[in-house]
């Protein structure tokens, strides 16, 4: 959950929503990126015209980070939370409800399961999630 759902007090509609949609929360904590982690995690998007955009607005304050579990979740997720355009974004998803415009999308979630599993390394230890 991104720095502006967070900001506006929207963390636990937005988990609630997940959980009745039947994805386990595995981990979950709140944080605060540095601007080096903002980079290196979006680290795809370099040199793209909004990255600058991007990292600023991602280390604007605390995020939640979590590892959900469920069959298809990558694909299941990604049309939980609906098209990185909140405007285009369908009826009901969690940008839709939660998002202004495509940089202030409120959440972000894995493309892939490839990039779920670096993503879940990225914030959380062996300890905390395995997989
Ligand atoms: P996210 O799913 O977190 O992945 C990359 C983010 O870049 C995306 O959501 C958007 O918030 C942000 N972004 C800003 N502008 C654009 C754009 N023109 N196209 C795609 N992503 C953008």
């Amino acid at each position: 959950i991104k720095p502006d759902a967070v900001r506006k007090g929207y963390t636990e509609s937005i988990f609630d929503k997940i959980q009745m949609e039947g994805f386990r929360i595995i981990a979950r904590k709140d944080t605060l990126l540095t601007r080096e982690q903002a980079e290196d995690f979006y680290g795809i998007h370099k040199g793209q015209p909004f990255f600058e955009n991007l990292v600023n607005l991602m280390t604007s304050g605390p995020i939640v980070v979590a590892a959900l579990e469920k069959s298809n979740a990558v694909e299941l997720f990604r049309t939980l939370i609906g098209k990185t355009n909140p405007q285009e974004a369908a009826e009901g998803t969690i940008r839709r409800l939660y998002g202004e415009t495509v940089s202030i999308n409120a959440i972000h979630g894995s493309d892939s399961d490839e990039n779920a599993q670096k993503e879940v390394r990225f914030f959380f230890s062996e300890n905390e999630v395995s997989f």
